[in-house]
């Protein structure tokens, strides 16, 4: 007979008979003994648990009297299949005492959509999605190699010891030297602090400098996970027109706590915030006393001309927040990301940060800081915005010759085009139908603000579809959006 799951106490109060009695009746109760097999013989439990075969005889003979078990002669003590639905009604477990939504905090997005995040996106055909990569083209072998190094010494400590709110300073060096120089950024190690994505990095910005009296100017359309972010905090957030050369600036951000803007490619419709504009929002920020977010989520991918400089480049206080990431070249699954700001912030930041995650994973920090260090970072950009830009000048030809409107030229950057389609588009009907044909796009009404915006704008990204795989997907989101302008 093998070993059964009762266990005695023998501190407790309880007689050792009892206690096997009960775990007995709950192992009836749940199943856990078969009601066509006998159960252990005294003798057998007795040896188990190492007590005196009369315990486990007191507790049979409880269980006898009380008619949860028969005594079939030669055969053994079985279970009275007749008093089975009774225990098992009595053990069962009743409704829940807590009434949970009630209990949840409640926060002030409710009714804001989401960004749609299809789990299932890589098994269509012509995924033409801005928020994943293709993950062929991930520098797998380098990233392996990083792995493997930084699990040994010197640096196998950095990888595996609790760092509580501290990052890894190879990594922090690293973003210091290779990768905020190239954007005109010079900034101290205690200036930085490295987080799981951009999105923890807004989420602790949120928690530590808004609340519920604050005012937010977003872009307006604009980045829906930071929209969600800062009416979480309770504050109350209103948009800022977005045109072609980026934020429609106002003439004061007075009363406005906190700016959130994305000046190298806007976010959606990726246009890029002109110099002009970006000396004045600084101007008036600082008049103002509005803090700035800069989200520089994708400056890697520029196909024309320099990239600009980033905001925060410009920025003489010292006082604009810059945000970056490794999700838009490396992976949104590793989840890794920056933020630059005053150092007396940072520390606070990594104090909140502390009692939310400690830090992030130790490993992961100083693989990505020997990749950056070993040059294999670097390469496996190159590489990557070659291939990116390739897709982009596809993409922009096809846009032209498949859609039934012309919106050329399209701005030289990011990892997705903006479509503004006539008015008469539905460009909801048109993500719908073209998902029929296999090919994802996304739907532009949810960046908006106001309650009615316009349906007729849509995103395609190019960040994740084979570069083989553009050309017809174009074809066939273009015949779908010629076949739905004909019907109107
Ligand atoms: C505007 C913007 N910021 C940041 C990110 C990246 O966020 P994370 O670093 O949290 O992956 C994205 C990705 O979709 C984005 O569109």
């Amino acid at each position: 007979m093998p070993r059964t799951m009762i266990e005695v106490d023998r501190g407790s109060n309880e007689p050792l008979y009892r206690q096997v009695r009960r775990v007995i009746e709950h192992s009836i109760a749940t199943g856990i003994f078969d009601p066509r097999r006998r159960l252990p013989s005294s003798r057998e439990l007795a040896a188990e648990l190492s007590v005196a075969r009369n315990t486990i005889n007191l507790a049979y003979q409880e269980l006898l009297n009380e008619g949860l078990v028969l005594s079939h002669e030669r055969r053994g003590i079985f279970v009275n299949p007749e008093m089975l639905a009774a225990v098992a009604a009595e053990e069962a477990v009743s409704e829940p005492v807590i009434d949970w939504p009630s209990r949840m905090r409640r926060y002030a997005d409710e009714g804001v959509p989401d960004v749609e995040k299809r789990a299932d996106w890589y098994t269509y055909p012509y995924p033409f999605i801005a928020g994943q990569i293709d993950v062929h083209s991930f520098p797998a072998t380098a990233w392996i190699r990083s792995l493997r190094e930084a699990l040994y010494q010197p640096h196998a400590f950095a990888s595996l010891q609790d760092s509580v709110g501290a990052d890894d300073p190879l990594l922090v060096e690293m973003i210091r030297r290779e990768i905020l120089t190239a954007r005109g950024i010079e900034a101290g190690q205690d200036e930085i602090l490295i987080t799981v994505g951009s999105q923890q990095g807004l989420d602790l910005l949120g928690r530590t400098l808004l609340g519920p009296h604050h005012r937010v100017g977003i872009e307006n359309p604009g980045y829906l996970d930071a929209r969600h972010i800062f009416l979480r905090t309770g504050a109350q957030v209103y948009g800022i027109n977005v045109d072609q050369d980026g934020l429609c600036l106002p003439e004061t951000l007075s009363g406005t706590a906190l700016v959130y803007v994305t000046p190298s490619h806007q976010h959606p419709t990726n246009v890029t915030l002109s110099m002009e504009r970006r000396r004045r929002l600084l101007k008036i920020a600082a008049a103002s006393g509005t803090i700035v977010i800069e989200d520089d989520y994708d400056s890697e991918f520029r196909y024309e001309g320099s990239p600009s400089p980033a905001l925060k480049a410009l920025d003489s206080t010292g006082d604009v927040l810059y945000l970056g990431t490794f999700s838009k070249f490396l992976s949104p699954g590793l989840r890794l990301g920056f933020l630059v700001g005053p150092a007396e912030l940072i520390k606070e930041l990594r104090r909140v940060r502390r009692y939310q995650v400690r830090h992030p994973p130790g490993h992961t920090q100083r693989a990505l800081a020997l990749m950056i260090e070993s040059g294999d970072y670097h390469r496996a950009l190159r590489y990557h915005r070659r291939q990116m830009k390739t897709r982009w000048e596809m993409l922009s030809q096809l846009a032209v010759e498949c859609l039934p409107w012309d919106q050329a030229p399209y701005p030289p950057g990011g990892v997705s085009l903006w479509m503004k389609g006539p008015p008469n588009l539905d460009a909801v009907e048109l993500v719908s139908h073209a998902e029929e044909q296999g090919v994802l796009i996304e739907r532009g009404d949810i960046y908006y603000l106001q309650s009615s915006p316009p349906r007729n704008c849509f995103r395609i990204g190019f960040g994740a579809i084979p570069t083989r795989s553009i050309a017809e997907g174009m074809v066939r989101m273009g015949d779908v959006a010629k076949e739905l302008l004909a019907e109107r």
